[in-house]
């Protein structure tokens, strides 16, 4: 058994924040953020939290799966912003869209989150455990974000995606995933603190580690580069997504982005621009993409799905 992608669904408040609005908060300017992000604005929770974006995408998702909420088996939150510790944020999720059928559980891999929700979803498919499985990322990061420090405050977005999986016979889907808690210091956040960055060394773990998580995926799966349709990587920062194109020597027209409208929504990145793509009808039946997710922890991953 293979979990199929049959509904999608993303969320954004109605509330940005642009470059030239954060001139006024920190000393930074747009061209800088331009230039060394590829952001242009971030969408920001003002009425939202994690439960409501995450409940508008995942009503989405569902609708456009044409799936009722009570055949739905497993709800699976990736978030590291929730509105509250205690009940998980996919409870109230299960509560509102009355999927009274699923097991509710929320998962913490930051930016590598979703990538790691969704790869949990397949296990359960494929273990035969469930068959209808809702995987939502979302991230109200505003609230964790320091506002006074221009090293983070102009990366980061509020927002949410979902994805309904249904296992199915036939598809094709693999994964590769690793974690370096040695590394961890890079970019950390405490309970009751805001996010605290080194940057450059992010960078240079990603533009590293995501180029060679895929090239052993498409190893383990017999493919070549040229194989894949879409890279869906994690949006972070353009040179990032870049960088990595350039390293597996693949056209960047086969990297979708969207980070100029969102910024870095960490989980619930991909499952945006996923939707972004389905909505603009590019994603055809048997197509063969690539997610990638990468962040804190450190984590990174990717794994392989066929449309
Ligand atoms: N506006 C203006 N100047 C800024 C700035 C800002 N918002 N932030 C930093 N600078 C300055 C620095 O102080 C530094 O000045 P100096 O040369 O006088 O010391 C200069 O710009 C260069 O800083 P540096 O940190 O080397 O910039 P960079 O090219 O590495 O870009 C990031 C900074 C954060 C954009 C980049 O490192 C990055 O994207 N890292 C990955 C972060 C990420 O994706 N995190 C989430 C992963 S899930």
């Amino acid at each position: 058994m293979v979990g199929r992608i049959c509904g999608t669904g993303a969320y954004a408040p109605p509330v940005f924040a642009s470059n030239e609005d954060l001139e006024n908060v920190v000393d930074t300017s747009d061209t800088w953020i331009r230039e060394r992000t590829g952001i242009a604005r971030r969408h920001i929770a003002v009425e939202d939290t994690a439960v409501t974006m995450a409940v508008k995408a995942a009503r989405q998702a569902l609708a456009n799966g044409k799936i009722d909420p009570e055949a739905v088996e497993l709800i699976l939150v990736s978030t590291i912003s929730p509105e509250r510790v205690l009940p998980c944020t996919a409870c109230e999720v299960q509560k509102q869209l009355g999927a009274v059928q699923a097991v509710c559980f929320d998962l913490n891999a930051a930016c590598a989150g979703f990538l790691y929700a969704y790869n949990t979803a397949q296990a359960y498919i494929r273990s035969g455990m469930y068959k209808t499985v809702l995987v939502i990322g979302t991230e109200q990061l505003s609230k964790l974000v320091d506002w006074t420090d221009r090293n983070t405050c102009i990366l980061f977005g509020d927002g949410a995606g979902a994805v309904v999986l249904t296992g199915e016979e036939n598809g094709r889907y693999n994964m590769t995933a690793h974690s370096d808690g040695r590394k961890g210091e890079a970019l950390t956040c405490r309970t009751d603190g805001k996010i605290k960055m080194d940057g450059r060394e992010v960078f240079r773990f990603a533009v590293k580690s995501v180029p060679e998580c895929i090239r052993e995926l498409l190893e383990r799966e017999q493919l070549l580069a040229e194989d894949i349709d879409y890279f869906v990587l994690h949006q972070a920062n353009r040179r990032i997504v870049e960088a990595v194109a350039k390293r597996l020597n693949v056209p960047p027209e086969r990297f979708p982005m969207n980070l100029e409208e969102y910024g870095n929504t960490s989980s619930a990145s991909i499952p945006i621009l996923l939707h972004e793509m389905k909505q603009k009808g590019i994603l055809k039946p048997g197509m063969k993409l690539v997610f990638a997710g990468f962040g804190a922890g450190l984590s990174w991953g990717a794994s392989l799905t066929e449309w």
